[in-house]
């Protein structure tokens, strides 16, 4: 039988890195994708000492780089002629605004841009392995986005830890309208996406965040805050369970109490949606499909 392959984005720390030892332990090959070498050498280590027979390679790449996104994608169809999961996972919340090596606002280059690439890039392979899923981790923070304009939905901002939220929920709302019309635009493939929300996590992700320590400290002791392997759920169910065989253009969230809040506008715009998508599809270059 074909070994099954996934790829996990960010898959070095926090929710990523359980997300690839969950899929390890399905019996998937799983390739990381991540910018440091060092840090993609420690987590196979980690995890091929901790999932008897695991299979983990990784694949070097700056997702806020499109040269480096297209470079990645093509390494990884020249190693893979077929993908049966892809989980875009790594994100940053950067408190200060920094600018991409193609002059993006850095954060949404991160979070959007890449991923959006990425998946674009990698669709051949998908569609080859089909039945295939894609899962996109998004965050509840997509209510803090505030307005959304697609024509400026990328240009180098001014921010400081205060204004960063509203970014950061921006390019996380992008994640899910993004989603919503790649599964449209799959219909009828066999291949599924869904974007999800891990619940407030303990990993590095606010490191940068003044008094992120103090406030971490806290939560840690209630309910509200969970482990990255916790996170990790609903991403690996997303991925693998038969339940969500089929199943596509959803946003499933894991944060308490979620369920009893009403949908945030912005998800059930479809004109928003598409015009995310046509101007994600002109910054990185790609032919309309
Ligand atoms: N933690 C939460 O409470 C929470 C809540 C909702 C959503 N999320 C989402 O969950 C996802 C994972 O975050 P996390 O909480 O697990 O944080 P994390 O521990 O900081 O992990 C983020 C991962 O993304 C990678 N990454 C960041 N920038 C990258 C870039 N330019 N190119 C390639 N890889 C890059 C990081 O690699 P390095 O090791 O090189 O930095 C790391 O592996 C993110 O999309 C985040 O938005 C998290």
């Amino acid at each position: 039988m074909r070994n099954k392959i996934a790829i996990v984005t960010g898959g070095t720390s926090g929710i990523g890195k359980e997300i690839a030892r969950g899929l390890a332990r399905a019996g998937f090959l799983v390739g990381i994708v991540c910018r440091s070498e060092m840090r993609g050498r420690a987590a196979v280590e980690e995890l091929t000492a901790d999932v008897p027979g695991a299979r983990i390679e990784t694949f070097l790449a700056d997702l806020s780089a499109l040269q480096d996104v297209r470079r990645v994608a093509a390494s990884l169809e020249e190693r893979f002629d077929r993908l049966d999961v892809l989980v875009d996972n790594a994100g940053v919340h950067m408190m200060r605004a920094k600018e991409s090596a193609d002059g993006f606002d850095r954060m949404v280059a991160t979070n959007h841009l890449g991923p959006f690439l990425l998946t674009n890039l990698l669709l051949g392979p998908l569609e080859k392995a089909a039945p295939s899923r894609i899962v996109i981790v998004a965050s509840e923070a997509h209510r803090f986005a505030d307005r959304l304009d697609p024509a400026r939905m990328a240009e180098p901002g001014s921010y400081r830890a205060a204004g960063s939220l509203r970014v950061y929920g921006r390019s996380k709302l992008m994640n899910i309208l993004f989603a919503q019309e790649l599964a449209r635009r799959l219909e009828g493939s066999g291949v599924t996406v869904n974007a999800m929300c891990p619940g407030f996590v303990a990993t590095g992700l606010t490191r940068e965040l003044p008094g992120n320590a103090r406030i971490g400290g806290l939560l840690s002791h209630t309910p509200v805050m969970r482990t990255p392997a916790q996170g990790a759920r609903m991403a690996l169910k997303l991925a693998l369970d038969e339940e969500f065989e089929g199943r596509t253009g959803g946003f499933y969230s894991s944060t308490p109490g979620a369920g009893l809040v009403p949908e945030a506008g912005p998800l059930k715009n479809e004109v928003l949606r598409r015009a995310v998508w046509e101007q994600s599809a002109r910054l990185v270059g790609l032919p309309p499909r």
